[in-house]
């Protein structure tokens, strides 16, 4: 447990805070989506969600990342409560705050890996020089230096996956979001997508991570089981990735 207070404000420490978020879809019958989750996710935190099928977890990833907002209840990203934002600045905060890891890996398909990579840089006004730059060096960094002008369906699934995690991370977000960002690669390349994250969440980026996988789900500090809209329990698993040598002193554990 981290003993940082069950307090709802938002402070600096908080990435994201939900309160009392309920989603509900109006389908003839409503559809309570999320009924009622308070959750606060710390910066530089590595939280997985878990859940069967429709229990609301694209449904909360989407509020956390800006591109819904709650039926009732308040999002509260990097301090900005979501709902009181305009259409605008709410593409804004995402553009800046967020980045997004799908399944479907959702790439521009006549684009090349290192444009792909490059676009989301268009929007933070960057020259075109440092955007490939910066596009050049993620993708070495996730291994596919040697693949910037391949278009997607000359990749792989898992160099594909990359691909959009490099341009997840391009813009240096504080929050990466991932909607089992893992689910069509084969073991391997899930490994190392893994790593990757792993990586990430050591330099300081806050993760959040949808999956249906209790092994990728125990690469993040703490799991959050979702049921039917709500939070059944939230499970602390301790520090992310080796948990040997951290120089976290300053905070206190009190696992045993
Ligand atoms: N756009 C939508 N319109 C109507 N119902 C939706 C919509 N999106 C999700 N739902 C419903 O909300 C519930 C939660 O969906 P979702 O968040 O996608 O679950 P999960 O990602 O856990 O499978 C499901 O019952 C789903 O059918
Ligand atoms: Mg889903």
């Amino acid at each position: 447990m981290t003993g940082a207070g069950t307090g709802t404000e938002a402070n600096e420490a908080t990435a994201v805070n939900l309160e009392d978020v309920r989603k509900t879809y109006q389908l003839g019958e409503p559809v309570h989506a999320l009924d009622g989750v308070s959750l606060e996710i710390p910066r530089g935190s590595y939280t997985a969600i878990m859940g069967p099928s429709g229990s609301g977890k694209s449904t909360l990833m989407n509020l956390v990342g800006c591109l819904d907002t709650p039926t009732e209840g308040a999002v509260v990203v990097d301090g900005a409560d979501v709902a009181t934002l305009s259409d605008r600045e709410r593409t804004t905060l995402r553009g800046t705050t967020v980045g997004f890891v799908f399944q479907t890996f959702n790439l521009m398909p006549r684009l090349t890996a290192l444009e792909n990579v490059a676009l989301p840089q268009l929007f933070q006004g960057v020259g075109r020089d440092e955007r490939r730059e910066r596009a050049r060096e993620l993708l070495e960094r996730v291994g596919l230096g040697d693949r910037i002008d391949h278009v997607p369906n000359e990749l792989s699934g898992g160099q594909r996956q990359r691909v959009a995690l490099a341009r997840a991370l391009v813009n240096d977000p504080a929050l990466v979001l991932a909607d089992e960002p893992s689910g069509n690669l084969d073991t391997e390349t899930e490994a190392e997508v893994l790593d990757l994250f792993g990586e990430f969440h050591d330099a300081g980026t806050t993760l959040v991570v949808v999956t249906h996988e209790r092994h990728v789900a125990e690469r993040a500090e703490r799991i959050v089981h979702l049921l039917d809209g709500k939070i059944e329990r939230i499970e602390e698993l301790g520090s992310a990735g080796d948990p040997g040598e951290t120089a976290d002193s300053g905070r206190e554990t009190e696992d045993r």
